[in-house]
């Protein structure tokens, strides 16, 4: 494939952002009478934008979201997973607006009967019997390493390089380039070194975990059995049941997140490959938009936590929070487990997401570019490598802000919305064919442009 022109990629990357700021001069206002939010946005991520300035959201339901400048975008980015469901699917609505509404009260320090029923559906689709609340996937992450290491007495905690499970402070480690563990480039305030906290392994690299295991002092692995916050990297045949293996061998827990590999199916990544962690964590698309975490605990886990009269798991022993588990939480999680995403919306996200993969794999074939397609379930990453990324390192290393800009605010300007931080689509059960014909033809004309 020839080279990428840099300077026809500028030149058309200037082009649509102001071709941007022309169509959207509501958002740009309100980005700029923001003086009082720290960074103009209500958190700093939120200027992770192609376009120069964020769009404004006026209204969002199923796979569409509508701009205050009038603009409707079909939405792939889907509050990068928190709306998987949907926005505002109609099932969620009803249960908050009757948990909040007629019956009232959002946080009643008591119990609902909602949560009893979200953790036996969690149980049936994880295969994990005990479950807990958190009102994301990062307390989540936390809650289930404090457990960890408290069980076994060892004070590490092992994560892939590159991954990502929110502002986890263990998890800000990679592989450096001389293969020495070291902390993520721009990590804020780690309270110590995470190379005294932490481990690291490569994704797809059993003979690395191994090493590090091997130590002897590792509570936990915490992973994802695909990586896809450094876009999509599946796992390689037999790394999955390595992974186990190892971590049996050597007395580690092994805590699967599926907050984002929920994608794969009803019961994640989890039941979709038949895998047996100890440990599952999730957030985000369970509760249909609304916060929620939640942490799933094998019996003989929740056994042994049971038995330590010295943990205060009550009070004040750092597991917990005052809103974990609230009434309307639970009540849009069930709502969403129960009436949303179920097993048949699954079975269609993934034939759409299938078409989305597809039409890609043509496109960037027909335009001779070196690129490859991931898809897990109703997720689909594109990626500027072939072939795709074994490792996170590997991954990272493919990244172009400067392409990736352009695609993103080429099709922002004509309608459809990618996830900011790399080029992940992901489908809800409104998403329709015609929703990813939309994608595909505008992605075309970028690269028509593109290539010249
Ligand atoms: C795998 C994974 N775990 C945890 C998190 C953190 O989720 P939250 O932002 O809800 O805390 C994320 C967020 O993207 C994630 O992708």
């Amino acid at each position: 494939m020839p080279e990428i022109d840099r300077g026809r990629l500028r030149t058309l990357t200037d082009r649509e952002r102001v071709r941007f700021a022309e169509r959207h001069p509501r958002s740009a206002a309100a980005y700029a009478n923001a003086g009082h939010l720290f960074g103009r946005v209500p958190m700093t991520w939120m200027n992770k934008t192609a376009a120069g300035f964020p769009v404004y959201a006026d209204r969002a339901r199923g796979a569409r979201i509508t701009d205050v400048d009038g603009h409707e975008y079909v939405d792939f980015c889907l509050g990068d997973t928190a709306a998987m469901a949907g926005h505002s699917p109609a099932p969620v609505v009803a249960a908050v607006t009757r948990r909040f509404g007629e019956l009232g009260g959002a946080s009643v320090m008591l119990p609902t009967e909602d949560a009893a029923a979200v953790g036996e559906e969690l149980a049936r689709r994880f295969g994990l019997p005990l479950w807990s609340f958190a009102l994301t996937a990062t307390d989540a992450n936390r809650w289930a390493i404090r457990l960890l290491r408290a069980v076994t007495g060892r004070p590490r905690i092992l994560v892939n390089s590159y991954c990502y499970h929110g502002s986890v402070d263990e998890s800000l480690i990679v592989v450096g380039p001389d293969g020495r563990p070291r902390s993520r480039e721009g990590n804020v305030g780690a309270p110590t070194d995470v190379t005294s906290t932490s481990r690291v392994a490569e994704f797809n690299d059993l003979a690395g975990l191994e090493r590090e295991l091997a130590y002897g002092d590792v509570a936990a692995v915490l992973m994802e059995p695909a990586l896809t916050n450094i876009g999509i990297v599946l796992p390689e045949p037999g790394y999955l049941d390595g992974v186990r293996e190892l971590t049996r061998r050597y007395g580690t827990y092994l805590i699967n997140d599926e907050t984002h590999t929920f994608s794969a199916g009803p019961g994640g990544a989890t039941a979709a490959w038949a895998l047996s962690p100890d440990v599952v964590t999730i957030g985000k698309a369970i509760g249909g938009g609304v916060p929620v975490g939640a942490y799933g605990l094998s019996a003989e886990l929740a056994g042994r936590l049971g038995g330590r009269t010295d943990l205060d798991l009550v009070d004040m022993g750092g597991v917990g929070g005052t809103l974990a588990g609230n009434p309307v939480s639970m009540a849009a999680t069930r709502a969403t487990l129960e009436e949303v995403l179920t097993e048949a919306a699954f079975a269609g996200m993934a034939e759409v997401a299938a078409g989305f993969a597809d039409g890609v794999r043509a496109i960037i074939e027909r335009h001779a570019l070196p690129w490859s397609v991931s898809r897990l379930g109703a997720r689909v990453e594109y990626r500027f490598a072939d072939p795709a990324p074994r490792t996170g390192t590997e991954s990272a290393a493919c990244a172009d802000a400067e392409l990736e800009d352009f695609l993103h605010v080429y099709l922002l300007n004509r309608g459809v919305l990618l996830t900011p931080f790399h080029n992940m689509a992901l489908m809800c059960p409104e998403t329709t064919a015609a929703d990813v014909a939309r994608h595909h033809e505008i992605f075309d004309a970028a690269l028509t442009e593109l290539r010249g």
